[in-house]
């Protein structure tokens, strides 16, 4: 994940409203455009039909297809969606005459590549969830039909269109760092993060999704280069899965943490205390904000009774003990105390993590050597005590630091001869999902869709196909423990 679109709600209730938010992005008041979405889970339900419902004269879902009937009736009562334009699947949809201009793809890894190609040759422009496939052949299909059509492929890097990210490449490539050296980039997924996605919940599986460096670090591969300017032409990757297997489970844990476990005051991934408590997840919101946010996110985690006493007189705080967004919405739709019950007794997330049918790595590193000869590193794990993104660049007039988190994120540079030292905070445009990101990607692809600006976004398709080859290329080095050279850019 991933950081995640409720995660940002948050922010907003602090903050200011929605669409105070999402005005800000600039897109002009004009006729709608028309979309129709593929998948209504929680990116494509709620993480970017939000912004139709906030700014309704810039887009319009027309249509929806979504198996799970609860999902798309709500979706379709949100979005004024009539029975005829609602579809249990995207075939039947697909194969009617184009009915809007774009279309948002927010399935499942495996299920990218036959909607959008199908999407993109009955006329739709595409926004696509990444991975763009989970098959190196399917992604080279995917940017052929792009072209072939000459319909927009935007691939959903969010990253890419975050306030922090733009502000660290702006500054390395601006030359204050002089050379780069060295780069060592981190993806920190905490440790409920990863025992959510990875072990219980969807991205588990590596045959049913994909490798954890494509999953959850393509976003990293594809900003790296697009950061330094510079390509990658050599790589070796190494990472297992260490811990999240039946040999390390407590004494006498059962399947599930709800059936008596005996490790449940002392085992960090105990399911009630995730879901029910959700001390975690406010301990890594408050870990990486500041101001109300970080005090009001970190006495929930320590002392919930005093937060809902001062709620009565500070009615912002209600917010937290009401919250019902991501993760709760995974396990059920509607979020209740004792649905959340109901769904640890019952569904995937309710699970031991030991005696899970997981087999996705829990810490990898790749390291590589870029084109200028600087040495970059990127390590993903799943341990972090909270969720946040680390950027550490070396360079020979300077250093950069950097923190991009749950809550907020920050960037520090350092010069060598003057010992100059700068902070940016580029958390305070925190507005929604991905740091900003999910609706500033949204923005831009609407604003290239009425310009016509095609090659712009092929460049950035293409830029993604790439991130995608490196993942590949790093599973293959991480499986045969061999070293990888290639012009991943030709
Ligand atoms: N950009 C990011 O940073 C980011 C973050 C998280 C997830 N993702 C990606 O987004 C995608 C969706 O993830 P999610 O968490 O929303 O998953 P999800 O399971 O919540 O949503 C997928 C939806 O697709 C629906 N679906 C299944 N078959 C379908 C069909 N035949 N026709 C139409 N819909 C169908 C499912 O019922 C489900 O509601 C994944 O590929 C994931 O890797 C991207």
């Amino acid at each position: 994940m991933t950081t995640h679109n409720s995660i940002a709600f948050v922010h907003l209730w602090f903050n200011g409203s929605i669409r105070t938010e999402i005005t800000k992005l600039g897109v002009p008041m004009t006729k709608p455009i028309h979309a129709i979405l593929i998948g209504a889970g929680n990116r494509g339900a709620q993480s970017y039909a939000p912004y139709a419902l906030a700014l309704p004269d810039q887009l319009k879902f027309v249509a929806v297809a979504e198996p799970i009937e609860i999902r798309r009736k709500v979706f379709a009562e949100q979005h004024q969606i009539p029975e005829e334009m609602q579809f249990e699947s995207w075939e039947p949809l697909l194969e009617k005459p184009a009915m809007g201009e774009v279309a948002l793809i927010c399935t499942q890894d495996w299920q990218h590549t036959a909607p959008a190609v199908a999407a993109m040759r009955a006329g739709y422009h595409v926004l696509l969830e990444k991975p763009m496939a989970n098959k190196m052949d399917e992604c080279r299909l995917l940017l052929d039909v792009s072209q072939e059509t000459q319909r927009q492929l935007r691939i959903c890097h969010v990253l890419r269109y975050t306030p922090h990210f733009i502000k660290l490449r702006e500054l390395v490539q601006s030359g204050v760092l002089g050379q780069i050296v060295q780069v060592d980039h981190r993806e920190n997924v905490s440790f409920w993060h990863m025992a959510h996605s990875y072990v219980r919940g969807n991205w588990r599986n590596e045959s049913e999704s994909s490798p954890m460096i494509l999953a959850k670090c393509c976003h990293d591969l594809d900003i790296l280069p697009w950061i330094l300017g510079q390509q990658p032409t050599q790589l070796a990757s190494v990472g297992s899965l260490i811990h999240y297997k039946a040999e390390n489970a407590p004494e006498g844990a059962p399947q599930r943490c709800l059936d008596g476990c005996p490790a449940a005051q002392t085992c960090p991934h105990y399911a009630p205390h995730l879901y029910l408590e959700m001390a975690p997840f406010w301990n890594s919101i408050a870990d990486t904000s500041k101001g109300f946010t970080r005090w009001a996110s970190h006495q929930y985690a320590e002392n919930a009774p005093l937060v809902r006493a001062l709620s009565w007189v500070i009615p912002t705080l209600k917010q937290i003990p009401n919250y019902t967004g991501w993760p709760l919405t995974i396990l059920t739709q509607n979020p209740t105390p004792e649905s959340i019950e109901e769904a640890l007794k019952t569904g995937p997330y309710g699970r031991c993590v030991y005696h899970c049918d997981n087999d996705v790595v829990d810490h990898q590193v790749v390291m590589m050597q870029f084109d200028d000869q600087s040495s970059v590193t990127l390590t993903m794990h799943g341990h972090s005590h909270y969720e946040y993104r680390s950027t550490k660049i070396e360079g020979t007039h300077g250093r950069l630091l950097a923190e991009f988190g749950n809550g907020g994120a920050w960037i520090k540079l350092d010069e060598h001869r003057t010992d100059w030292h700068m902070e940016f905070d580029t958390g305070a445009e925190l507005g929604e999902g991905h740091g900003g990101g999910d609706f500033q990607l949204v923005n831009s692809f609407l604003k290239s869709v009425r310009d016509g600006s095609f090659e712009e976004s092929l460049t950035g398709t293409r830029e993604a196909l790439q991130s995608h080859m490196l993942a590949f290329a790093a599973e293959e080095s991480r499986l045969d423990g061999k070293f990888i050279e290639q012009n991943w850019w030709s």
